[in-house]
């Protein structure tokens, strides 16, 4: 059985006070048990909120790492100082990492390999733009991303990733895929895994759909059969749309 995982983006969003305030807010309430719940919150806010979230079942993530556990990348944070914090998992390959921070995928090949090195476990994420759907290319171009993504990435692994499908046209915009077509495009990213390694693993792997969820869409796409949660951007920072969202 596949637990769902609805995890929130908080982008570029809240100072540490206000992720203290947006946490605490979320953690005082019930909150659906069959769900496993993630906050990915900026860097400045990790160490922080690993102290506010013990004795919860919400898991931390980080937005972003690099591949390399030290050296001379100013600006950068590696997964050994992610690791020290307790950090659960790590968002890679958020396509607007990939659209304003020149992220390709090798090097998000890089850094998945990286943060499953160090135990931290990857949310990757891929999809098409608006561009690529018009053209219809969209399930080559996510097929293109896994196979990148994955490269050379052991079976044994593979468990431990969510893959997160985010078309990219959706994020944001408040277009949402229709709930068929988020199904659609998670099936066939199950296909691809299974046709890359096999059946235990095409439904074992988790996948979440992302762009526009707010609280009047994710019963749907919960719904569906091949869409096992949700990253959530925008709403996630709502407590309230938050705690419904996972409370679907
Ligand atoms: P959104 O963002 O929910 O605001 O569309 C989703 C994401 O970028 O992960």
């Amino acid at each position: 059985m596949r637990i769902p995982i609805i995890a929130g983006n908080w982008k570029m969003n809240n100072t540490i006070s206000e992720s203290i305030d947006l946490v605490e807010k979320i953690k005082s309430r019930n909150l659906n048990n069959m769900v496993e719940v993630v906050v990915a919150v900026p860097f400045t806010s990790l160490y922080e909120i690993k102290k506010h979230l013990e004795g919860t079942s919400i898991k931390l993530a980080a937005q972003n790492m690099h591949w390399e556990d030290k050296g001379a990348f100013t600006g950068e944070i590696s997964p050994l100082m992610l690791k020290e914090i307790g950090v659960d998992y790590c968002i890679i390959g958020h396509s607007e990492r990939r659209q304003y921070f020149n992220e390709t995928d090798e090097t998000v090949n890089m850094k998945i390999k990286s943060a499953l090195k160090h135990n931290i476990k990857p949310i990757v994420c891929i999809g098409e733009t608006l561009k690529e759907r018009e053209e219809n290319i969209q399930e080559d171009i996510v097929k293109n991303q896994i196979i990148k993504a994955f490269e050379g990435i052991d079976k044994i692994y593979i468990k431990d990733i969510v893959i997160a499908y985010e078309p990219i046209w959706a994020i944001g915009t408040g277009k949402t895929a229709t709930s068929e077509e988020a199904n659609k495009m998670c099936g066939f990213i199950r296909n691809v895994i299974g046709n890359m390694y096999d059946e235990e693993l095409k439904n074992n792997i988790r996948i979440q759909y992302g762009g526009s969820v707010k609280p009047n869409n994710i019963k749907e796409l919960m719904e569906k059969e091949e869409i096992d949660g949700a990253l959530v951007g925008g709403a996630s920072l709502i407590a309230e749309d938050f705690i419904d969202i996972v409370n679907y």
